[in-house]
Formats: structure tokens, C-alpha cells, sequence
């Protein structure tokens, strides 16, 4: 029976780039994934959201071209062309994903996988009938949406009640789509709808949006978001639905009803650690998924799970990241997870990005902080291209240390500066290092060298 040094199950972004980066340092690498390469990320998740959320920027530029000196005689917004391209770019980059694991010499079966003991070598695991044997093992399953026990849901999941898959495959805009949960599907997906023309009602049960994020940048998003019509009730329960409408309950016991053609459900997601056979080999669980060290292992040594699936942040990049920490482990090289830098991006219009502890945070943890601010109109390049818009960049400093602890930003281009405020909390530089810093001019991170200078030194 052929021997692998690992074997990687789940071909999502924690599971094909684990196997690529095994496979080139040498492994002989083993990759199931029973469904589509790239995973829930690449194929019915943040890609195809980018893609929607594009047409919905360009559809948006083109209404309000006029006040850039460009007119157009009729702007039209046509799903199903969207929809054809949000197909187009999924099947380039799982393309890009599969030669590149061609490319290292991966072993790649579409099949479903379970783990069906431990070997002298290591780990056995059956896929479609056959027995492969492994010495070590990498779990990198995912998530799905959680499905809650709420009446109506699941009778009408995929036809009136939507996901995350579903919502993403619509060829026609439905006129009104309520959204259960006000985190950051929800809220990338009502953005969408709402720009391209739908009445968009979120129902959130917290007395705000996007979960953990900055106060003050959840409550400027939602400002932002109630400019396009996007109606939240907030401090509501889902109670239930029906074709055509759902029941939700306020914090103080009245009721409401909405209408709904569609609804999209995105209350959280839950780590897949079902029926791949964890109990064969004695993997611990809990709630929230596999439980691992900062290096990824399990209570199994050789067994590792990364990703959605550790339940840790549930996002693809902190799942990269994972994949390399499990493989240096593997080889022998001194890594772990710090995920105190940890960036995070919702791509609604306006983005919104942040990285590190938020005020709210440090209150709660009793941590002595100074705060500045400065608006997004501080850039050159965020003025010029952004008429009539602002944005946010905050800032939190420890006050006796003065290293950066967090940096939140709302506007344009967050999510593409907020790494550059990632690697200052990663190298733990005080306000006076990153002020050295020298930023592209003009681009909106200068907004952050900016805010940097309001504190004292
Ligand atoms: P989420 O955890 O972000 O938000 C769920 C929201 O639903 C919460 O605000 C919660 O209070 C609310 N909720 C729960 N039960 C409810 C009920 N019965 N009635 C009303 N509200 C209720 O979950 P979401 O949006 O489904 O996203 C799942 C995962 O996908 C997240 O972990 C997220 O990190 C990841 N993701 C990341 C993206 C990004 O990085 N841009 C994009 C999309 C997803």
C-alpha cells in the first residue's frame, strides 16, 4: 500500500495550500477534496461575493458618473451577465489553484475521505474504497452555514431561504430579500442587493452590526449602508419565516413581519468536524471545532486541522497562514500562530478593515489606551477619487508603552492598506518606529502615517 507523508483533507484555501507548501519541501502529499477545489473561499464564498460586489462599485460609479465629468445615456445593471462572470473568475483561479498543485507534483483525489485508524506508519484513510496510508495527517474540513432552529428554515432552505452558496447564483434581483444576521455575509450581501436595486431589510439580534468590530466603524458602516436604503432592524430575533415573509422579535417583545420574495440566512457558520471518522484516531472537539495548539496539532501528535475547521477566526487568510505553521511543524522548523495581528476585511462599499484590539477591547480588558482619529479626506488620493464620500481612520496606542494596538479604517482601499497596520502590531513598533515608516503618496494609507502624528510621541 503506498505511503504518504501527509495527507491533506479538504482542498480549501488551508487545505491546497498546505499541500503545496508540503509538496514543495519535498513531502509526498496526498489531497482529497470531495467537492471543488478552492473550497468554500473560492467557490461560493469571498471570491465570488468580490466579484458581485465589483459590478455592484462599477454599476455604482456608472449612476453617479456625472459628478466625475462622465455621463452615460442609460445605466442598466443585467444579473445574469454578473452572474456569468462571477462563474468566469471562480473557474480561473480554480484553474491557477490546480496547476499550481500540479505543478508541485500533489496527488489530488476528488473524493470524500475518512479517517479510518491509526497505522505503524501513522494514519490510513479511505477514499472511495481504497486505503491510503499517511505519517501525517492534515484536517482542513471547513465550515457551513449554521442552520438554527428556527420554524420555516429548513422546509425552505434553497428555494425561499438562502445561503451563502445560493445567494451568490441569482439571475434575477429579487425586489425584496431580507437578510438573518447582520455579520459580514450578511452584510456583503445586502450591500450588493441593495446597490443593484433590491429592498434590503437586515434582521440582527445584537444592538449593532458586523460583531466585534469598532464601535464607532460598525456605526458608520451602518450609516453608510442606510444610504443605499438597506433597512436594519437591530436588537431583533428571528422568531420565523414563511414564503413570502419573516417574523422577528425586538429586544422588547413586540413583533414585526417582513416581506421577503427572498432570504438570505447568514447567522454564523459551524466547523465541519462530522463524519470524516476524527473519532477513529481519539481527535478532541469541542463546540467550536478540532481543538489545536498555536502550531495547528491536535491531542493527536501527527494530526493537525486548520482552518475554518479549528474554529479560530474562520477566515481564509488566517487559515494560509495556519497551512504553513502545520507544514514547518511538520519539517521540523520552529513556527506558531500569533493571531493578535490578524487583519480583517468586510468588502461592503464602503470596505471597512481592521487589525488588533478595538476601544471597546481594551476597556473590557482594563488596558490604558489613548485613541486619535483622522477622516479619510486627509488623503490626497481618497479626495480625488471619492466625491462626496469620507471615511475613518482610528488609531489605539498603549499609553505607557506607546506600541500600536489597533487600527480600524472605513473607505475606500481599507482592505488593501490594512496589512501594512497588520505588520505594525506584528513587529510590535511604537507610534514613533511607524512614523519612519515612508508611505506611497498619494494613496490612502497615508491617512495612517497621518493619524500616527496626532498622538504625542
Ligand atoms: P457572522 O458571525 O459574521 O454574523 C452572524 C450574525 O448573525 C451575528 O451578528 C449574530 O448576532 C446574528 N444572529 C445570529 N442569530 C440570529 C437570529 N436568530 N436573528 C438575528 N440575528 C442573528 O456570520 P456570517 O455573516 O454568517 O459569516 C460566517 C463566517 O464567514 C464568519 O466567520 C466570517 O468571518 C466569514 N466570512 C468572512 C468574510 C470576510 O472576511 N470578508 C466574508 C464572508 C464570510
Amino acid at each position: 500500500m503506498e505511503l504518504f507523508d501527509l495527507i491533506v483533507i479538504g482542498g480549501g484555501p488551508g487545505g491546497y495550500l498546505a499541500a503545496e507548501r508540503a509538496a514543495a519541501a519535498g513531502l509526498k502529499t496526498l489531497l482529497f477534496e470531495k467537492r471543488a477545489i478552492g473550497g468554500v473561499c473560492l467557490n461560493e464564498g469571498c471570491i465570488p461575493s468580490k466579484a458581485l460586489l465589483n459590478s455592484a462599485k462599477h454599476y455604482e460609479h456608472a449612476l453617479h458618473g456625472a459628478a466625475y465629468g462622465v455621463t452615460c445615456a442609460e445605466v442598466k445593471i443585467d444579473q445574469s451577465a454578473v452572474v456569468a462572470r462571477k462563474a468566469k473568475v471562480v473557474r480561473t483561479l480554480v484553474s491557477g489553484v490546480k496547476s499550481k498543485l500540479r505543478k508541485h507534483g500533489v496527488t489530488v483525489k476528488m473524493e470524500e475521505a475518512v479517517i479510518t485508524g491509526k497505522t505503524p506508519e501513522g494514519f490510513s484513510v479511505c477514499g472511495a474504497g481504497v486505503t491510503y496510508n499517511c505519517k501525517n495527517l492534515i484536517i482542513a474540513t471547513g465550515s457551513s452555514p449554521a442552520i438554527p432552529p428556527i420554524l420555516g428554515i429548513r422546509e425552505n432552505l434553497g428555494n425561499f431561504v438562502l445561503t451563502n452558496r445560493e445567494v451568490l447564483e441569482l439571475t434575477q434581483i429579487p425586489e425584496k430579500l431580507t437578510v438573518i444576521g447582520g455579520g459580514v455575509i450578511g452584510l456583503e450581501m445586502a450591500a450588493y442587493y441593495a446597490t443593484v436595486g433590491a429592498k434590503v431589510t437586515v434582521i440582527e439580534m445584537l444592538d449593532h452590526i458586523a460583531g466585534a468590530i469598532d464601535g464607532e466603524i460598525s456605526a458608520l458602516l451602518q450609516k453608510e449602508l442606510g444610504k443605499k436604503g438597506i433597512i436594519f432592524l437591530l436588537n431583533h430575533k428571528c422568531l420565523s419565516v414563511e414564503p413570502g415573509k419573516v417574523y422577528a422579535q425586538a429586544a422588547d417583545g413586540s413583533q414585526v413581519a417582513v416581506d421577503a420574495d427572498k432570504v438570505l440566512l447568514s447567522i454564523g457558520r459551524r466547523a465541519n468536524t462530522e463524519n470524516i471518522g476524527l473519532e477513529a484516531i481519539g481527535v478532541n472537539c469541542d463546540r467550536g471545532g478540532i481543538l489545536t495548539d498555536s502550531r495547528g496539532l491536535t491531542n493527536v501528535p501527527g494530526v493537525y486541522a486548520i482552518g475554518d475547521v479549528n474554529g479560530h477566526h474562520m477566515l481564509a487568510h488566517t487559515a494560509y497562514r495556519e497551512a504553513e505553521v502545520a507544514v514547518n511543524t511538520m519539517l521540523g522548523k520552529q513556527d506558531a500562530m500569533r493571531y493578535h495581528a490578524n487583519p480583517s476585511v468586510i468588502y461592503t462599499q464602503p470596505e471597512i478593515a481592521s487589525v488588533g484590539k478595538t476601544e471597546e477591547e481594551c476597556k473590557q480588558k482594563g488596558i490604558d489606551y489613548e485613541v486619535q482619529k483622522l477622516s479619510m479626506l486627509y488623503s490626497g488620493r481618497f479626495v480625488a477619487e471619492n466625491e462626496g464620500a469620507d471615511g475613518l481612520c482610528k488609531v489605539i496606542v498603549d499609553r505607557k508603552r506607546r506600541t500600536i494596538l489597533g487600527v480600524h479604517l472605513i473607505g475606500a482601499y481599507s482592505g488593501e492598506i490594512i496589512w501594512g497596520a497588520a505588520e505594525m502590531l506584528e513587529m510590535q513598533l511604537r507610534v514613533k518606529d511607524a512614523r519612519q515608516i515612508i508611505f506611497p503618496h498619494p494613496t490612502v494609507s497615508e491617512v495612517i502615517r497621518e493619524t500616527l502624528w496626532e498622538f504625542a510621541d
